[in-house]
């Protein structure tokens, strides 16, 4: 599909590294074309050897499948549309937590393109799980409470990590992170607009269930959380400066596993416009 490169799956059930290809912004529209249908098939693709972008290519490259956006409260870097940087020396940049991009807002972002600029000797890698994968695997009376379920989603959320954070930390992420709280409700389970796959919308700025008591919402989110981060329904991806990662941010969440100690890791990321999610009800 894509003249002379080569497909290699990763993991059985998402995740697959394109090889011999050199990604630009003026890639030819089949190109662009073979490489949405691979990242809808597979959910999130590798590239290696990417050191020639720069933020304005890595941009160039990611309007290719949409509408390039900022990030609600961190805005981008300038002279970008879109572009953040998640640079180690502030812990809430580690991004140690299970999530899809931006969950908290309506229309979430579909589409992520992470380029790794700085990456530690050791650890460091991410990992990606399938959430539509993982809505398969609920037994159907489960499926039939994920397709009922709506959860809360706000960027003011209170989980570990921020508890193993520095106070400074902790102050920067007040001030930048949730400088303005956002807060909205997401169907558990969505229709994918362009596979018609049911995907779990959910992750750790999960607040809460509609209409489900905390107590018990926090059983039922561990319950459907579970299935999303099994090790099985999952791909880990060990960085080298210069790879590029897109991933297909309607089925998947993504963790940046936190084990590189006061090593330097910067990644930089554009992003893509997303849809409001669509329950099975329409
Ligand atoms: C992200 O959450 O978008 C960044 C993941 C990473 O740092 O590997």
């Amino acid at each position: 599909v894509i003249p002379c490169a080569d497909i290699v799956k990763c993991a059985a059930r998402i995740g697959a590294e394109i090889r011999n290809i050199k990604l630009l912004g003026d890639l030819p529209d089949q190109t662009i074309a073979a490489i949405n249908r691979l990242l809808l098939k597979h959910k999130v693709i590798f590239f290696r050897d990417q050191g020639h972008l720069d933020d304005a290519e890595q941009e160039r490259f990611a309007l290719r499948f949409g509408k390039l956006v900022p990030h609600p409260t961190l805005g981008a870097i300038k002279g970008t549309a879109s572009v953040i940087e998640l640079n180690s020396a502030r812990a809430a940049s580690r991004a140690d937590l299970w999530h899809s991009d931006g969950t908290f807002v309506d229309a979430y972002p579909k589409v992520a393109v992470l380029r790794g600029v700085v990456i530690p000797i050791f650890g460091g890698d991410t990992v990606w799980a399938n959430t539509a994968a993982a809505y398969l695997d609920l037994p159907r009376p489960l499926q039939r409470l994920a397709d009922e379920l709506w959860a809360v989603h706000t960027n003011a959320f209170d989980y570990a990590v921020m508890g193993r954070a520095s106070e400074a930390d902790k102050k920067h992420f007040e001030e930048v992170f949730t400088r303005t709280i956002y807060e909205t409700e997401h169907p558990v389970a969505r229709v994918h607009p362009e596979t018609g796959e049911r995907a779990l919308v959910l992750g750790d700025v999960v607040q809460r269930f509609v209409g489900i008591p905390k107590y018990d919402g926090q059983k039922l989110f561990d319950l459907f959380q579970s299935h999303i981060t099994a090790p099985e329904n999952t791909v880990r991806w060990s960085w080298k400066e210069g790879d590029v990662v897109i991933w297909d941010n309607r089925a998947t969440q993504h963790y940046a596993v936190n084990d590189y100690g006061d090593q330097h890791r910067v990644v930089r990321r554009a992003t893509i416009d997303g849809e409001v999610p669509v329950s099975i009800d329409g």
